[in-house]
């Protein structure tokens, strides 16, 4: 059977995971690719610890993501450092060099995503983000594939895993903030920075590939409105329970006749509700189109195994579309804006 191979960016949390679920799982994701998929390289800081993961396979290890990119025997660069700024170089020059990217990193794209997509586009690569959004959940499919057919009112959604494993833990154990968030960042939940999850803006990075999904709309991270867990204390917690709410960060993007709301808070929701109920670093989403009306999608939101899980996913897509023509793949899988820039975002 023929391979494709990948170059790996980072192979700490996630991207230790996805060597982990190519290696125990590589006979059924060689059968459903069509192709073997081959780790051919990785890049890291630290070699000897890449090496200790890596075992005694041949994977060639370096510190330099260019070599990576520019390698003319790579296929696939798999994103999973993070951050903004090296993340941003190694993709981009992959994406000149003509290959498929495929990324975790909701920071970069919430950020750049609309010069990223550009330059795929013209390339005729695709960029696949199934990882980036709500962890193992296939969010992304679902509106792109499974709702294709539905024009989305709405999407509502807990979509940080560590805050909401900070407010579940708090609530049912009254442990303190710090020691759940230390307890998630130990996990591998939490971001390098945490304060992106505690102040919401993981969250809207997210909600904002969210909604240029649904509503076909550029990337546009720097209008929503973002509001974080931070100042939130037990007692408004206990507050609310005794009132009969639970309080969850949640995203919420809508379409309105005046523009489309962009917006991440904490919010009460009462105790009877689904979402009240989804505790840990469980992620769920909901999803309102026209004609399906509501869906809802629950998993983990973050951590090794599950973000594997969808980096995977999007790995034995490009080995299916490859081989397909770039004018028919590429608007069907990569993230294509429709070119609608003038609708007003109701965030800020
Ligand atoms: P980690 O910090 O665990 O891993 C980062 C990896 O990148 C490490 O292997 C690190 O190398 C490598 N790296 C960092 N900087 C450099 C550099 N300058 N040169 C070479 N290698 C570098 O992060 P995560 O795996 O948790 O996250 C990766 C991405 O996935 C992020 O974008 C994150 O937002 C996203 N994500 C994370 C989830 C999670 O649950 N953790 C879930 C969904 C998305 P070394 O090991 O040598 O230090
Ligand atoms: N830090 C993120 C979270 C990782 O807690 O949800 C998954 O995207």
């Amino acid at each position: 059977m023929a391979s494709i191979r990948v170059g790996l960016l980072g192979l700490g949390v996630v991207g230790g995971g996805t060597w982990k679920v190519l290696q125990k799982n590589a006979e059924e994701i060689a059968r459903r690719a069509g192709r073997r998929i081959e780790v051919a390289a990785v890049a890291v800081r630290d070699v000897e610890k890449a090496r200790r993961l890596l075992g005694d396979s041949d994977v060639r290890i370096t510190t330099d993501g260019l070599e990576v990119a520019r390698d003319p025997n790579i296929d696939i660069v798999v994103e999973l450092i993070g951050g903004e700024t090296i993340a941003k170089e190694w993709v981009m020059e992959a994406i000149r060099q003509g290959k498929h990217v495929v990324t975790a990193n909701k920071a970069l794209l919430a950020c750049h995503g609309n010069e990223i997509f550009d330059a795929a586009s013209s390339k005729g690569v695709m960029v696949m983000f199934e990882a980036a959004v709500a962890g193992g959940i296939p969010i992304i499919k679902a509106i792109r594939e499974g709702l294709t057919a539905n024009r989305i009112d709405w999407i509502a959604g807990i979509i940080n895993g560590t805050t909401n494993f900070i407010l579940s833990e708090m609530q049912s154990r009254g442990l303190p903030f710090n020691t759940v968030l230390a307890e998630a960042q130990r996990l591998g939940y939490a971001e390098a920075d945490p304060t992106f999850d505690i102040e919401g803006v993981d969250a809207a990075h997210k909600l904002t590939l969210l909604a240029s999904l649904a509503f076909g709309i550029p990337v546009q991270f720097d209008k929503a409105c973002v509001e974080g867990i931070s100042k939130l204390e037990a007692e408004d917690i206990q507050h609310a329970a005794r009132l009969g709410y639970r309080i969850k960060l949640l995203g919420i993007t809508r379409r309105r006749d005046d523009g489309i709301e962009l917006r991440v808070h904490p919010t009460l929701i009462p105790m009877g509700c689904l979402l009240a109920n989804v505790d840990g670093a469980m992620n769920a989403v909901l999803v309102h189109g026209d004609a399906v009306g509501p869906t809802l999608y629950y998993g983990q939101g973050a951590g090794e195994m599950p973000t594997a899980s969808a980096v995977v996913a999007d790995l034995v897509d490009v080995a299916r579309l490859e081989s397909a023509d770039p004018e028919h793949r590429v608007p069907h899988l990569a993230f294509q804006p429709d070119a609608v820039k003038d609708i007003p975002i109701l965030g800020a």
